[in-house]
């Protein structure tokens, strides 16, 4: 399972691809404006700094414009893909971006039925939320399984993002789960790589070295 981070935040997004582990970047509108700078030199922005595919999320509702806000995104890069909802209109759309060959990650997908109308439709990838699933008292780690399930059975080859991750357990299930990519908050990555006994271990042969060091130093 490939991993990206979930961000808008160039300095999260630069230590990550420091380690690197990063195979792309997702945003969506929350966490660009947050940030409070223009979408367009964020997204050159984050272009530099990663080599993979980053997301960006329209805002339109129809399929016109998503298209129309989609064209000038594409054209900065062939690694920005376009973030469409799993609407009506946003099948309408990822299917126009897909005849002229602009990659699509369909979002807000909660249903395994979702999740194929938006391969069908021509999605490069489709974004199942699974934390937003689990705050409502569902699986979100089951979709995953379902909808790789259903894509490996029939031969769809659109790629599954698990997405809305909330902590390094929901990182595992989905890596169980047979997703092709999870999508990591900046929080999650840092709790991945931490243990408190790794760093108890450290603190140790720290420790010993010296003491070692200071015994020697004694003879
Ligand atoms: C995915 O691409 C979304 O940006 C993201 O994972 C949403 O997560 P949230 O439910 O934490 O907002």
């Amino acid at each position: 399972m490939k991993l990206f981070i979930d961000s808008a935040d160039v300095n999260e997004i630069r230590e990550a691809q420091s380690l690197g582990i990063l195979s792309g970047v997702t945003t969506n509108p929350t966490l660009v404006a947050k940030t409070g700078r223009s979408f367009v030199e964020l997204l050159k922005e984050i272009l530099e700094i990663t080599e993979g595919p980053v997301s960006a999320e329209v805002l339109s509702t129809d399929a016109d414009g998503m298209v129309k806000e989609a064209e000038p995104l594409a054209a900065l890069s062939d690694r920005v893909t376009i973030k469409i909802p799993m609407t009506w209109e946003g099948l309408k759309a990822v299917h126009r971006l897909a005849q002229k060959g602009i990659p699509t990650n369909v979002t807000l997908v909660f249903s395994a039925n979702q999740a194929l109308m938006a391969a069908r439709a021509g999605a490069t990838f489709v974004s199942p939320f699974v934390g937003r699933l689990d705050d409502i008292s569902h699986d979100g780690t089951q979709l995953i399984q379902q909808v790789a399930h259903i894509f490996s059975l029939h031969g769809i080859d659109t790629e599954i993002i698990a997405a809305s991750i909330r902590h390094p357990v929901h990182v595992i299930q989905a890596a169980e789960s047979g997703a092709h990519i999870a999508t990591l908050p900046f929080k999650v990555i840092k709790q991945m790589v931490n243990h408190p006994l790794t760093d108890k271990g450290v603190e140790r042969f720290l420790a010993d070295w010296e003491n070692a060091k200071r015994e020697a130093a004694k003879v």
